[in-house]
């Protein structure tokens, strides 16, 4: 209410990346105030519920639902989210070499489709100034998407990934590697497997350099426009690299469907759609993904979830984990609870008693014998 008919309209007189910093930034500071992160907690994270928790590898996330990359650009704030009620929270896309993005404006709102066009392009202080930032004992649960610098052409892609990952993979819960956003020229490129098997193998080489003593799970995130033949190929890989998991999806450059004035939208110029607009392809890739890698891999559905039944749908399609950011910006900083609760409830109204357990699987077919049996068996 607070943030739908007050916070949301001030916001929204504003540039839309300035508003993102007002906003982290007041995130932040009343997280650093003393017993802010306990108030922030209180006021914004579910309760704690064993039907949330979720383990994978070897890690125990508090829920299920989490930040998205792009929001905290430069791990400056994850704490500060962890305690605003995300299970765990994806920092960067961080690069080798530190980069300003492309010019501003370059993040826009486009209300009528609850969408957002970007084109910030890796704005980011680079891998190095990050490294001691992450480098500290923390409650957050911590992922690490790294991207190729714009400086770096793309035939020496894997070694400027592996530098990020040699500095970035000691402090990671999880490593992502970045071959999805449209606003580096020539990044999506990489997704074609002959381009991403040696980056893969390369930053998996150096992870096990640089943290002889834990593997540190890799995940890939891929590009909603990418052709299901493309997907397959990429679970293809998945599944050769023994990769721990895929996130899907990343944003769109499909204009497509849009209920604002095609002009206006074009007026805008390019740049990644992410939002409701995202919600179909989206869904689409994660059941393809999971459909070709089978119950084990870790899949982190994102893209267009903006609400309790969206989020349900994804873990029943067979995501393990969801993200958002659109939907945060415009549901506001209740959004991760809402999502939480609502997943937790449809679990157990499902009859699991953990979400997690309703990964990969449809309704429960109720069972005359008094129990319930389960088609599927995922997760
Ligand atoms: C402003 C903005 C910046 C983003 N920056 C990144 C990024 O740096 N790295 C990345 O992997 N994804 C980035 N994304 C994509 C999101 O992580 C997410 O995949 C996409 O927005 C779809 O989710 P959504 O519909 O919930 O927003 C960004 C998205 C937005 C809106």
């Amino acid at each position: 209410m607070l943030y739908r008919h007050i916070l949301r309209p001030l916001l929204y007189r504003m540039d839309a990346e300035k508003a993102h910093h007002l906003a982290f930034g007041a995130l932040r500071r009343t997280a650093a105030l003393p017993g802010g992160k306990g108030m922030l907690r209180l006021a914004l994270a579910p309760k704690a519920d064993p039907a949330l928790t979720t383990r994978i590898w070897d890690l125990e996330l508090p829920t299920p639902v989490g930040l998205a990359a792009g929001f905290d650009k430069d791990a400056i704030g994850f704490e500060a989210l962890g305690a605003a009620g995300f299970g765990f929270v994806e920092v960067g896309t961080l690069t080798a070499h530190a980069q300003p993005g492309n010019p501003k404006p370059r993040l826009f709102r486009l209300p009528k489709d609850r969408a957002l066009l970007n084109r910030m392009g890796f704005n980011n202080g680079g891998s190095k100034a990050a490294e001691p930032r992450l480098a500290v004992p923390r409650q957050t649960i911590v992922g690490v998407n790294i991207g190729k610098s714009k400086i770096t052409p793309p035939e020496d892609a894997a070694d400027d990934y592996a530098l990020s990952a040699a500095r970035l993979a000691p402090h990671a819960d999880y490593l992502v590697v970045n071959v999805s956003s449209p606003n580096t020229p020539g990044l999506r490129d990489l997704q074609a497997v002959e381009s991403l098997e040696p980056i893969l193998r390369t930053v998996r080489e150096t992870c096990e350099q640089a943290v002889p003593n834990r593997r540190v799970p890799l995940l890939v995130k891929i590009a909603p426009d990418l052709a299901d033949e493309d997907v397959d190929a990429v679970a293809q890989l998945t599944a050769t690299l023994g990769l721990e998991g895929v996130i899907a999806t990343n944003t769109t450059i499909s204009r497509k469907g849009l209920r604002t004035d095609p002009d206006a939208v074009r007026a805008l110029g390019n740049g990644g759609l992410s939002g409701a607009p995202l919600k179909a392809r989206s869904l689409q890739v994660l059941q393809r993904l999971r459909a070709a890698l089978g119950p084990d891999t870790v899949l982190i559905a994102v893209g267009g979830i903006e609400d309790p039944d969206d989020a349900w749908v994804r873990i029943q399609a067979g995501a393990t984990l969801v993200q958002v950011y659109s939907g945060y910006v415009y549901e506001g900083p209740t959004l991760p609870r809402r999502l939480a609760n609502g997943l937790a409830r449809r679990a157990k109204e499902g009859g699991f008693a953990r979400v997690q357990e309703a990964v990969g699987r449809p309704e429960p077919i109720p069972d005359v014998s008094g129990g319930v049996a389960h088609p599927r068996n995922i997760g």
